[in-house]
């Protein structure tokens, strides 16, 4: 062909580096290797069996046709409900409210409902490895701003000051954060929101792991701050990663009504509703919190006894340094020390000792591995001898 197949999007996009490393892991596991893998970014848990039961029920009861496409009414009622006593709504109102297939989709479309050509986009680094590429997909521009150990992962609003431009058009903001964990706290929260409100920014906030906490912290909504600030937060969450349930394609956003409604109608002309039995497992979580709650709790007693079993053994790894996380299910340790590209360490980290994680490269941080605790205590435990072994010889 004249101009060959691919659109200009196609060209410019990059295959997410954290799927590709999870499906390597897979493919040597299938081929015999004994694989220890990091790379995981979902919980290795199953579904709370009354989610399933519930999602079974509607399938069952034939609830297998298309829904509206903004979701089912009953789980944007529901959510509506959740968000309202969050403070992230002032008013119960379920068409400020979308369900999406996947908190990826909803952070895609909100990106996609309000930025364009012209437009940039400050993303905090290290960032999750999608949104520069959904920005670019958007036809704006992302600006990246570093924020490394030494200053916890965390932004501060002169860093942010630094890159404003008359531009700048959205930060995207992710506590806790994939891939370190970090968590800001109210005082670093309310600093970025009234930044935002000062220069007429949008925020989206990425609240995908707000469930997934550790030592007692407090996560905060940029959105439940103020009026000013609900109305300028495009707040993105879903199902996946606090009830175990990333197979389902489930994810949720909420906004002022202008830009939920720009949301709902992308999403009608794109993918159409969410699956409209998996909606229905969902609504049983929501009308079952307490229960619900108790799942995640329990789930994080394991996450939580591993954290601290991975954070021991890399803190004790000659070379490295890590970070404590406050939240999520990852840690992100510095391996600069060693003169390789983060890149480097990690492709050697797989071929030699068979240990699977992700370049902290991919997250816009050289010098960094990721690393997923939501694996088992034996596979930490190998995987912890095996890094050190790897780093002994290096
Ligand atoms: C920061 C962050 N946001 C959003 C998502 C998307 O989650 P899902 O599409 O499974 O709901 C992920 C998944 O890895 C994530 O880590």
């Amino acid at each position: 062909m004249k101009n060959g197949y691919l659109s200009t999007w196609a060209k410019n996009v990059s295959p997410s580096p954290t799927l590709a490393v999870d499906a390597k892991a897979k493919a040597l596991k299938a081929a015999g290797e004994d694989v220890c893998g990091f790379g995981a970014g979902e919980p290795d848990f199953d579904t709370p069996s009354f989610i399933k039961d519930a999602c079974a029920q509607a399938l069952a009861e034939g609830k297998t046709k298309y829904a509206p496409a903004a979701g089912i009414p009953a789980l944007r009622n529901s959510l509506a409900q959740r968000y309202f006593e969050k403070g992230i709504l002032s008013e119960k109102s379920p068409n400020q409210v979308i369900v999406s297939p996947g908190g990826k989709y909803s952070c895609y479309l909100a990106i996609l409902a309000t930025c364009g050509a012209g437009d940039e986009v400050i993303i905090p680094a290290p960032y999750w490895v999608s949104y520069p590429e959904m920005v670019k997909l958007a036809g704006a521009t992302p600006r990246v701003v570093f924020a490394g150990d030494e200053q916890g992962f965390k932004v501060s609003p002169e860093q942010i000051e630094e890159v404003l431009s008359p531009a700048s058009r959205m930060i995207i903001l992710n506590s806790p954060s994939n891939p370190t964990g970090c968590l800001y706290n109210r005082k670093e929260m309310e600093a970025i929101v009234e930044l935002a409100c000062k220069h007429d920014l949008l925020i989206m906030s990425d609240e995908i792991y707000e469930y997934l906490l550790y030592d007692e912290v407090e996560h905060f909504s940029p959105a439940s701050f103020s009026e000013e600030a609900a109305a300028r937060v495009i707040t993105v969450s879903g199902f996946s990663k606090t009830f175990s349930m990333t197979g389902w394609r489930l994810g949720t956003l909420v906004a002022n009504p202008e830009i939920s409604k720009a949301v709902a109608d992308l999403q009608s002309q794109t993918t159409s509703n969410a699956t409209t039995f998996a909606q229905f497992g969902a609504l049983t979580a929501m009308e079952n919190w307490d229960k619900s709650m108790q799942a995640v709790d329990e789930m994080l007693v394991h996450f939580d006894r591993r954290r601290l079993k991975l954070l021991e053994g890399l803190q004790g790894t000659h070379g490295i340094t890590c970070q404590r996380s406050e939240g999520a299910f990852y840690l992100f340790p510095n391996i600069s020390s060693y003169g390789l590209s983060s890149e480097e360490f990690s492709a050697r980290l797989l071929e030699e000792e068979k240990v699977a994680v992700v370049s902290g490269h991919a997250f816009g941080a050289e010098g960094y591995i990721r690393l997923s605790y939501a694996t088992s205590d034996e596979i930490i435990e190998k995987g912890l001898k095996r890094i050190q072994s790897f780093c002994g010889n290096l």
